[in-house]
């Protein structure tokens, strides 16, 4: 898959196409190898963008049971035993920013645990600064766009796990 790389003040991104759920699904496994404890990922996109097919792929491949991964839409967190844990946060039926502050999330927000947050965008002041954020724009029913924006370490070692699975 392309990793067309835009360079900006302290941050880089990158724009990644994936023409399936298969491409999604290879996305999600280059995510995994480049992500770590202690990393916040913000999934930003509409309804039905792909933020739990793609959060799926990712925590499958670090060692999570994928049946595990609903849709949390009733349940705000979710808890996954990983090589890691990982906490999967979903924001949409929060009324508000502050009442997510409220149940205590910062405290996942920890240096041994992985965070992914669907409709990060919402409780956008609330999450760490150093905050990996993943936008995920449908273009038709197959086809997805993704553009991330990191720092430039993590850009690059993305960038070369993708071209290098390429080959
Ligand atoms: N390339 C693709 N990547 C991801 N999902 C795809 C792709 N092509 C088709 N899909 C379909 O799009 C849907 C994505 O649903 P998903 O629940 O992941 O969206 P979501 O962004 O989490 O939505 P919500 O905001 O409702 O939580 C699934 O039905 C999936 O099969
Ligand atoms: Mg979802």
């Amino acid at each position: 898959m392309d990793c067309v790389r835009i360079e900006q003040p302290g941050r880089a991104a990158c724009v990644v196409t994936a023409r399936s759920e298969a491409e999604t699904e290879r996305f999600g496994q280059a995510l995994a190898r480049v992500v770590g404890p202690g990393m916040t990922l913000g999934l930003v996109g509409p309804l039905g963008a792909g933020k739990t097919r793609l959060t799926r792929a990712l925590v499958e491949a670090l060692e999570v049971d994928p049946d595990d991964v609903g849709s949390p839409t009733f349940v705000l967190i979710r808890e996954y035993a990983g090589v890691y844990p990982i906490y999967h946060f979903d924001t949409y039926r929060l009324k508000s920013p502050d009442e997510f502050a409220a149940l205590g999330t910062s405290d996942y927000f920890r240096d041994d645990a992985l965070c992914i947050v669907e409709w990060a965008d919402r409780v956008r002041d609330q999450l760490p600064d150093a905050t990996i954020w993943l936008e995920i724009e449908p273009l038709d029913l197959e086809s997805r766009r993704f553009t991330l924006s990191a720092s430039p370490e993590f850009v690059t070692r993305l960038c070369a796990d993708l071209s290098r699975r390429d080959n």
